[in-house]
């Protein structure tokens, strides 16, 4: 079976991402959000992201045009029936993702296949969920969807192989390059990821150095394209906290620990750069300024 109706759960940072690459490699694609402000405000940053691609001359005025006829957006979950693929990027939180699979499991077809996005949580315990854990897998993708190459393609023990074929082409089919993991919190990027990130909060909560030099130590000394505590801000402090707990809660490991001051961040809706403040003000957004903390 082709892959040519996918439906995606979340319009946020990596649902319009996944959303306009679906589009971009010729699929129809229906985008479903909780709220029409919310669904709008996603649809506009594809679109800017389009506009932008065809300024530079990677993407023709009509290729834009074909990719956005092939995008829909909905508040309707019940418009994902007849989609051949879901791929869901909702919040990173287990019991609203449950919901959500529980939901669909009803709409859509048997045929339908469910790839969750998340970057922690069980995908065993999400397929569960539902009464096809034989066509329920990982899909992780990352940020920004449009540009990162990677997508890391997680299999269960009760995911069907042709199941999981199809994907690996479906991903080659968006550009991407797909790599293999099983069931475990993280998977690997994230493995490794997580405890650098969380390791900079500790090193600013213990003053070992400025927020602005921590970041400039590892993009001039290691050459990474972002310091970690800019990369916090773009993957989303609420979504980094939420990722944490889930694989400590896993590995009961000090690694993966929330350091408290992501959590006081957090509660106090500095979740980075989707909020307009995390470590950095983006109040000027081409000119951020770090916090005090
Ligand atoms: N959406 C689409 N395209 C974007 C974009 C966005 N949000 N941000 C940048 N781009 C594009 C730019 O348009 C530009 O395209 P061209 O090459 O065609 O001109 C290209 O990316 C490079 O952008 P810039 O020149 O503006 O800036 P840059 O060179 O600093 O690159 C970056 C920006 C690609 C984001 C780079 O800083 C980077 O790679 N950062 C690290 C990102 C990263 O580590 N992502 C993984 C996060 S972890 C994750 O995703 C997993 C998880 O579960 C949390
Ligand atoms: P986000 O906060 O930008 O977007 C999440 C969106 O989901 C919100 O717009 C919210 O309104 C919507 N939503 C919540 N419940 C919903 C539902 N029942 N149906 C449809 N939409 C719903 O978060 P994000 O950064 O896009 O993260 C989404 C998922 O992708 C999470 O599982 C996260 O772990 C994963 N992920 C994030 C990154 C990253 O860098 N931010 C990278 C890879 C994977």
């Amino acid at each position: 079976m082709a892959i040519e109706k996918v439906g995606v759960a979340g319009c946020g940072l990596m649902g319009s991402g996944i959303a306009q690459v679906a589009a971009q490699a010729g699929c129809s694609v229906v985008v479903r959000e909780v709220s029409s402000d919310v669904l709008e405000k996603g649809l506009r940053s594809i679109e800017k992201n389009l506009a932008k691609m065809v300024e530079k001359g990677k993407l023709s005025p009509a290729e834009r045009e074909q990719t956005l006829s092939r995008l829909r957006g909905t508040t309707k979950l019940e418009d994902f029936a007849e989609r051949d693929l879901v791929i869901e990027a909702i919040v990173e939180q287990l019991q609203a993702k449950k919901e959500l699979y529980i939901a669909l499991d009803k709409i859509c077809g048997t045929k339908t296949i469910f790839a969750s996005n998340t970057s922690s949580i069980s995908i065993t315990e999400m397929a569960a969920a539902t009464k096809r854990p034989g066509r329920f897998l990982g899909m992780h993708f990352f940020n920004p969807v449009p540009v990162m190459q990677l997508v890391e393609l997680v299999r269960t023990i009760a995911t069907e192989a042709a199941v999981f074929d199809e994907i690996i082409a479906f991903g080659r089919r968006l550009g991407k390059t797909p790599v293999s993991t099983s069931d475990r919190p993280g998977f690997i990027v994230n493995r490794l990821l997580v405890p650098y990130l969380l390791e900079a909060i500790r090193a600013v909560e213990e003053k070992i150095a400025s927020i602005e030099d921590v970041d400039q130590s590892m993009k001039l000394g290691c050459g990474y394209p972002m310091g970690p505590l800019t990369l916090l801000d773009f993957v989303g402090l609420d979504t980094t906290y939420y990722i944490a707990n889930v694989m400590y809660d896993e590995f009961k490991e000090l690694r993966f620990a929330p350091p408290p001051l992501l959590k006081r961040m957090v509660i106090s809706g500095w979740n980075g750069r989707k909020a307009g403040r995390g470590f950095y003000d983006y109040s000027d957004p081409q000119n951020p300024k770090p916090v005090e903390l």
